[in-house]
This record gives structure tokens, sequence and C-alpha cells, in this order.
């Protein structure tokens, strides 16, 4: 299915029966509306209009659109900020307060905001909660987007404190979890404790590790009460959240998404590629400019599924050039489509496109949308029509697990930021390779949190576990699985100090070495990692292995080892190029039972149940690896440039 986001308050009530018509014509079933909308719910305190709010509701319905309904909490009107000025975020960088005039200019530590939010989420609960065209709803709009999670103000100080009173109780138990005796830290009571900003030099990284706990826990509550009060007055809707990408919240997204029926995901695949590969040599960029990487989609597709585990939406999906990166250049012709249909392989539900209709004014005039400003249709109008009809050709099935794992955890990300240690370890770029790697084997990829289920796996990865819990090191234990842990993973207690026996700490259940010093290098200046009779790249960060009971795969230069093996598990002593993670992975994949179809350039493989999906990013036509007895059901063996075929699998 398909959708779209709409302004009604944007435009003229008397074009709002012909938008609606439009978009049905167009083969559009859903219409997210409202999320920017507060200062015109309630244009003055506690004095609210519903009559437009309701009409619009009634003209979309009535053209047979289902209705996502939102709160409008990524918005709060000005009055509402001259009134109570600490709902205001400060800015940790600067210590400055981050003032009115776009958009998420609210603090999660703030009591008042929270109740103002709570407020305005119930008023527009109330209201449109049995509404018979309001389907679903939306949780405000991209939470933490603009770096908000983190806010430096006197409401998170004290909200600090607090948290950390309850978690730590006693104040010497803080100062010995914290190592607090090095440079004369010990504090002699919580209120004494300041937020890790501003201070001359390097913070305690247990100290910064707790604020980024504490502010996530902010988030997710703040969340976790918007859902209960939507679930309270909406009876028989479901509830979702747009997300942006677990990095850019900086929050555990899992938690975030616990409440959720689902997860949704704003796919800007030309913004985010500009933005992710603007050091990348032209060269390297130049075939993604107007399609987006390959990887890049999916990756974030496949996040946002596991999330719940459940099919996901795409609540924004960019039509046409951005305003917001460096560069935004405009897709390529058939890219709307591709990136369409790449979601539904990847177990979406529906694509729904952001906007409407562009803006002639304000911040995202600049900013595509399915209809230019004059309402003429804009270039990925046909390209929504084809992919219409398409869609009503082909009864998606439920999306399978794959049979790769991949266990991705908000703590190790943290820590990547607080103790980096040398500039080439970035987590999100090393899940990032893995995630590459198994894809160009043409393998499906799950995203696990730490701790969930890991049954009906065959390979497990855990590129970076910094600090994993008991729950997460007895499955990783007692899985059949063949499991691949990465560098640095073990490496540290939940207090971020080195655990007793040295790293990879718990995880010696499973793997009895020890690692005994770590270097980090630059990344053009990398040592050797030898596999069988092949020299590959180690480099950036390089353990040293007491190699204990397991047996050495893999060395370094000097024969030291580098790659070690007990029972199912590998443990990676350092991260290396993508031919060693293809070969290893290749290897694994074999004792494993996978099947594995390379594949190169610009194209992915993805199954959705008995359907394969061949994506081509690529501009020259390919040949889709197909088995002889496959049945197509879009497209044919040879897959165009910027095309896709879709075939159902032989029963096996
Ligand atoms: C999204 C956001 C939208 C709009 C869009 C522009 O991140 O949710 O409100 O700003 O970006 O690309």
């Amino acid at each position: 299915m398909l959708g779209v986001c709409y302004y009604p308050e944007h435009w003229p009530e008397s074009w709002w029966a012909e938008d609606a018509r439009r978009m049905r014509a167009l083969g559009l079933t859903h219409v997210r509306i409202a999320e920017f909308a507060w200062v015109r719910i309630e244009p003055a305190a506690g004095v609210f209009d519903w009559g437009w709010l309701d009409r619009a509701v009634a003209t979309l319905g009535a053209a047979g659109l289902k209705v996502v309904m939102c709160t409008p909490t990524a918005t709060p009107p000005k009055r509402l900020i001259d009134a109570h000025p600490d709902i205001l975020p400060v800015d940790p960088a600067t210590g400055r307060t981050r003032g009115f005039g776009s958009r998420r200019h609210t603090d999660f530590s703030s009591p008042v905001w929270f109740a103002q939010a709570m407020r305005i989420s119930t008023a527009v609960a109330a209201r449109y909660g049995d509404n018979p065209h309001v389907v679903g709803w939306q949780t405000d709009n991209e939470l933490c987007c603009h770096d908000t999670a983190l806010s430096a103000s006197p409401a998170a100080l004290h909200g600090f404190r607090d948290w950390l009173r309850g978690h730590y109780a006693d104040i010497a138990a803080l100062n010995t979890a914290w190592g607090n005796v090095f440079w004369s830290m010990d504090y002699r009571d919580f209120d004494a404790i300041e937020l890790p900003v501003g201070a001359v030099t390097e913070t305690s990284p247990a100290h910064r590790m707790a604020w980024r706990r504490y502010a996530s826990d902010a988030v997710v509550r703040f969340h976790a009460e918007m859902v209960a009060i939507i679930r309270a007055h909406a009876p028989g809707r479901w509830v979702t959240h747009n997300f942006i990408p677990m990095p850019e919240t900086g929050v555990d997204n899992h938690a975030l998404a616990a409440p959720l029926d689902f997860a949704a995901y704003d796919n800007y695949p030309l913004g985010r590629t500009d933005l992710a590969m603007a050091d990348a040599p032209a060269a390297d960029f130049r075939p993604w400019l107007r399609t987006g990487h390959p990887d890049l989609q999916a990756i974030l597709f496949d996040q946002t599924r596991g999330l719940t585990g459940r099919p996901f939406w795409v609540m924004e999906q960019q039509p046409g050039p951005v305003n917001w990166a460096h560069h935004n250049p405009r897709p390529a012709p058939g890219m709307v489509r591709l990136w369409s249909w790449e979601a539904f392989a990847h177990g979406a539900a529906v694509v729904s496109y952001f906007r409407w209709r562009q803006v002639p004014f304000a911040q995202e005039q600049m900013h595509a949308g399915l209809l230019r400003p004059d309402s003429s249709e804009a270039e990925a109008w046909p390209e929504i029509v084809q992919l219409a009809g398409e869609l009503t050709a082909i009864d998606l099935p439920e999306p399978t697990i794959a049979p790769v794992a991949m266990i991705v955890d908000i703590e190790a990300q943290w820590l990547s930021d607080i103790e980096r240690q040398g500039a080439g370890y970035d987590y999100n770029a090393i899940v990032a390779q893995y995630y590459g790697a198994v894809r160009g084997l043409g393998l499906d990829v799950d995203f696990v949190a730490p701790g969930a289920d890991l049954s009906g796996y065959a390979l497990v990865l855990a590129p970076a576990l910094a600090m994993p819990g008991p729950e997460v090191v007895a499955q990783l234990r007692d899985t059949p699985a063949l499991v691949v842990i990465g560098p640095r993973s073990g490496a540290k207690t939940h207090d971020v100090t080195i655990p007793d026996g040295l790293p990879p700490g718990p995880l010696r259940a499973l793997l009895p070495l020890r690692v005994l010093a770590v270097e980090t290098l630059r990344g053009d200046c990398p040592g050797e990692i030898r596999l069988g009779d092949d020299d590959f790249a180690s480099h950036s960060w390089r353990e040293s292995i007491d190699p204990g009971d397991c047996t050495v795969l893999a060395t370094y230069e000097d024969g030291t080892p580098a790659l070690l093996r007990h029972g199912r598990a590998h443990y990676l002593a350092t991260l290396t190029d993508d031919g060693f993670l293809a070969a290893l992975l290749t290897g694994l994949c074999v004792e494993a039972g996978i099947a594995v179809t390379p594949v190169a350039g610009g194209l992915r493989l993805r199954r959705r149940g008995a359907l394969c999906f061949a994506i081509n990013y690529g501009d020259a036509a390919v040949l889709a690896p197909a088995p002889e007895a496959a049945v197509f059901v879009l497209g044919g063996r040879t897959v165009g440039p910027r095309d896709l075929s879709i075939w159902r699998e032989p029963a096996q």
C-alpha cells in the first residue's frame, strides 16, 4: 500500500477535496497529517479550534483515504515557550539555550514540557481516538532529530542526579563504580554531581555513559507515556513512530519501539548518501549520486524492521530533491519506484511519500513533493502510477526470518563515542561493514537487540558487543548457530571499567581467550592478517591475544593470533578489509549450510517469503541470479538499470 504526508493547514480549504481525489486516483490509500499543526489546533492557551481538522479528516475520509493522525509535539507554539521558557533545551556543546523558530525546541527532562506534551496529546487522542477515518497514530515526529536527545539544562541536571540516586543509592558506591579516586573526583553526595559538559578536559567515561543512559531513559519514558495516552483514547488503532536511526537518536531505539505496534522510517536516500559519503573520493561517490548507495537504504530498512520484528512502514519517502544535504540532486529516473519496491522487499507494509505538494514558503520550499507548488505533477508521479499498478498485481507475503542475525547495541555505540581510542574505530561504520559483507553474499540480515531470541538463525554476528549482559552471553554460548564476535567485545563492564580477567570479560564463557593489548592505527597504515594462504589488511583496531584454549584460524604478520575459534564461536581481534570479511563469512556460510549468491556493483538480493527480489542500482542491465525454474512475477531474467525483477522461489 502507498500513502502520502499531507498538510491541510498549508493549503486553502477549497483545495482539500480535489487533493484527496487525486491521491485516491493515484492509488494512495493512507494519508498522514497534523504532526506540526499544534498552533492551529490550539491557537490560544486552552482554546481549541478543531473545526478545520475535523473537516480535513472528513474530507480525506470521504475520498476513501485512511488517516494517520499525529501528536503535534515536535512543534510547540511560541506562546507556550514564552509562558514556559524552561521547555527549551540547552546545547551541551555551548551551554546556550536553543531557541524557538524551527522545531524540536524542547527538553525531555523538563517536567513542564512533559506535562504540556501529554496535555496536547490527550486532547488530540480524545478528539480523534474513535474517528472512523483515523486508522492509526504516529507519535510526535522523528524523536531526537536535530541532536535533541541530550540537553544541558537545569532540568536535565536535576533529572540526572535523581536518576543516579535511583541507580546507585549510595554515593560511595557510585564513587567506587566510576573509579572517582582517579583525579580526586570523589563526590560527597549526589547533588554535587554535574553534567559531564564544560570540563577542562575529558570527563570520566562512566560519568558520560551514565548521562547517555539517563537521557535515553528520559526519551523512552516520554514516548511510552504518549503511547499509553493514545491507546487509552484510540482502542483498536495501531500506534507507530517515524524513527531516525539509532546513531542519530542516540537513544535505545529498541526500548523506544517497545510499546509500538510496528516501527516506521523516513527514507531519504540521496540526502543520506550525500552526507555519508561527503569525504569519499568523487569516483566512489558518483555512481550513487542519483541513486543513493545500494546498502544505505537496506540497512536502515532492516534496522527499522528489527525494532519490533514486524513489517514496518516507510512513513516519508523522498520523491525528488531534498533541501537539507550538502548537495541535493534529482533522483535518477526510476529510483523513486525502485526505492519503494526495495522497502517492500525488506518487509515494508506501506510506503508513504513526503510530501504531497511542494510548499512555496518557509524552510522546506526547496524540497520536492509529488506535486509542484502549482499543483502540476512532479517528476516522481509517473513512477508512482506504475508502482501502484504493479502492487495491485502482486501479493506480498509476510517477511520471513533471515539466515543471518546481527546484534546491534546502543551501549557499544555510546562507548565508541565516549572512548574512541583510535580515529578509525567507529561503531556504526563497523556494523555497516559487516552488513555490506553479508549482503555482498546475496544474503538477508535481521538486526536484533542484545538478549533477543536467536533461535532459527544459522549465523550470528556481533561486530562490536562492548558491554554484554548475562542474557546475551548465555544466548551466544547456547545457540547452535555459528557465531562471530568482533574486536572490542566484552571490553568493558557496566560502569566502563576493564573487566576482571581482562576482555572479552563475560564472553570468556564461550571464548576462553584474553586480550592482552590493544593498538589503534591510522586506517591508511594497516598491518596484515593471513587466512589460509591469503593476506588481507588488518587496520585501525588490533588486539594482541592470549589464545587460551582457542584454535587460531588467522594470524597477524608476526604470526600471533588474529582470529580464533572455540566450539562454534569465533573471535576476530581486529578490524579488517572487506575482502577478509567476505572470505571468512563465505567459509562460515558453507559450514552453516547457507547458500550464498555473491553480488557486486549495484545488484542486491532480498527475499520476502517465497519471493526473491533482484534490485539493480546500477546503470547497466544485469542478469538476475534466479534458478532455471523461477517464475517471474515482475520483470524477467534481465534486470534493467535502476529496475528490479521479482520471482517466486521454486518449492524446496
Ligand atoms: C524529515 C522530517 C520531515 C521533513 C523531511 C524533509 O526528516 O520528518 O518533517 O522535514 O525530513 O526531508
